[in-house]
């Protein structure tokens, strides 16, 4: 380890806010992908599993991870997916080709299975559905809204009422499509295209149940050739009839470039920040007194550019995909992507890691198996559990490290969010790799005087995992010497290093 860097520091005080964090911030995704669903969430006859198939040991993880909104049932799955196959009996279901995935659906897992999930998680989990505009349109989304949401006394309300669910679901948040600016989405359109298929869907359902949520599509990445624009375009048509814009954004390390890996955040930031810019602009230019807000509802580390592990033929049940094992590095970049999004939480309503079991996921299980914690699974655990409150507007002056793709970058990235009670919640990553970085927080109109808890994730092997094997090899360990002295906050970041600070 080198000689300490010199200190970051930066300033809180309660009259300077970002805002409230929207609890939808902690949202997950479960989509038909891999073994997200069959031997992750559900898998009848397993040893854990309950009377709806569901395993118990993956509920009680999803239950400390803390989510919220859940987003379902995908993805590039659902652009193919017609929802009907997902409800009535089990053993009337149809198998069907998942195009998006080139596996084989079986369908014993829809809808009514998605809701006896959440409502086991507990009141703060909420469904996020998405709509398939791919290969439909106006009409099969408004079925599923009447079916999923109205009281009864339809055909497809009465229909739910007989498959077993005599209350409505109350389904309130809604995606118009998935990724409709991707060339590999099934049933891809152009901006227009979409932005009117969009505004039209969003009208009529507005018709069934005007307090809906929507979210219409923005581009699937920042990089793609049509960002910005693709917005525009959109939001021209949906401006006046959505909530919310969606971003997709996926971080990986490539040719062993660490150093710009750890400053993943900075792209996320300013990827919201020109998603908000294109947003007001469009609101500007129709003169709407409306401000919309952002759906982040898939962000990671994900390791796309690597090649599988080991072949998977098409048309499997639940094949073995995009089953990343997240290495401590992955978890203090994971860290830093949630201060980004915390640091915006003014715009950013809604965000879903993407996703939650097995596929590319916190949370990882076997088949007949036990389930266990990826090391990504700490600081979303964490941020969920003390993020919840008033986001502290926080200026950080830091000592600088360099990176080929963003140039200098500051080493410590933070926020902080202060609770109803008072207490505040520091959340602080060091980016550098070799140094610890003292840390400095001038506490004004505060009163703090006690650390309750300095927790880092750290460890001296940067590739340090958690596997079947070893299924705690990595977890956040107790930091000592974090103090208050004379209203200033006072510890040491160890070297690359995510760290959470309670102050009382
Ligand atoms: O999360 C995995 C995939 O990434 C989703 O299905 C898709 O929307 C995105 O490209």
């Amino acid at each position: 380890m080198s000689l300490p860097e010199p200190a970051a520091r930066f300033a809180l005080d309660p009259d300077f806010t970002v805002g409230p964090v929207d609890p939808r911030l902690f949202g997950s995704f479960v989509e038909h992908l891999g073994r997200c669903v069959y031997t992750g969430l559900h898998e009848p006859g397993h040893p854990a599993a309950d009377e709806d198939g569901l395993r118990t040991d993956v509920l009680e993880l999803v239950r400390e991870l803390g989510v919220t909104a859940v987003r379902y049932p995908g993805g590039n799955f659902v652009s193919g997916h017609r929802w009907e196959d997902g409800v009535g009996p089990v053993e009337q279901r149809p198998r069907r080709l998942d195009v998006a995935w080139r596996s084989t659906e079986t369908n014993r897992f829809g809808l009514g299975e998605f809701m006896a999930f959440l409502r086991k998680l507990g009141p703060l989990a909420e469904p996020m559905m998405a709509l398939n505009l791919g290969t439909r349109g106006i009409t099969e989304a408004m079925d599923l809204v009447e079916y999923a949401n109205h009281p009864g006394g339809t055909e497809l309300s009465d229909l739910r009422i007989a498959h077993g669910d005599k209350d409505p679901f109350g389904i309130r948040l809604w995606c118009l499509g998935n990724e409709m600016d991707g060339t590999w989405q099934t049933g891809h359109r152009t901006a227009e295209e979409y932005g009117r298929l969009a505004a039209r869907t969003a009208r009529a359902l507005r018709r069934i149940d005007p307090g809906l949520e929507l979210v219409a599509c923005g581009s699937s990445g920042r990089g793609m050739p049509t960002f910005a624009a693709w917005e525009a375009t959109v939001l021209a048509e949906t401006y006046e009839v959505v909530d919310h814009v969606s971003l997709h954004a996926y971080y990986e390390e490539t040719d062993g470039d660490r150093d710009s890996f750890l400053a993943s955040a900075v792209d996320m930031e300013a990827f919201i920040e020109e998603v908000v810019a294109t947003c007001d602009h469009v609101g500007a230019r129709l003169k709407s007194p409306r401000k919309l807000t952002l759906s982040f509802d898939e962000w990671n580390v994900w390791y796309q550019r690597r090649p599988h592990p080991h072949p998977v033929e098409d048309w499997q049940e639940a094949p073995r995909l995009l089953e990343d094992v997240y290495t401590v590095t992955d978890a203090v970049v994971l860290g830093s992507l949630l201060i980004a999004l915390l640091r915006h939480a003014d715009r950013v309503a809604v965000a879903c890691l993407a996703q939650l079991v097995n596929v590319i996921a916190p949370i990882m299980t076997e088949p007949g198996g036990p389930a266990w914690r990826q090391t990504t699974f700490f600081p979303f655990a964490q941020a969920s559990r003390y993020g919840r409150g008033t986001v502290l507007d926080v200026r950080v002056t830091s000592p600088t490290y360099p990176t080929d793709r963003f140039g200098d970058v500051p080493l410590l990235h933070a926020t902080a969010v202060r609770g109803e009670d008072g207490a505040v919640t520091v959340f602080a990553v060091n980016r550098g790799r070799n140094a610890p970085l003292p840390l400095e927080v001038a506490l004004r109109g505060l009163d703090l005087s006690r650390v309750v808890e300095h927790s880092a994730l750290a460890d001296a092997d940067p590739e340090a995992r958690n596997t079947l094997d070893a299924p705690e090899r990595v977890a956040p360990h107790a930091v000592e010497g974090t103090r208050v002295e004379d209203g200033v906050l006072r510890a040491v970041l160890e070297p690359m290093s995510w760290n959470v600070v309670r102050l009382v």
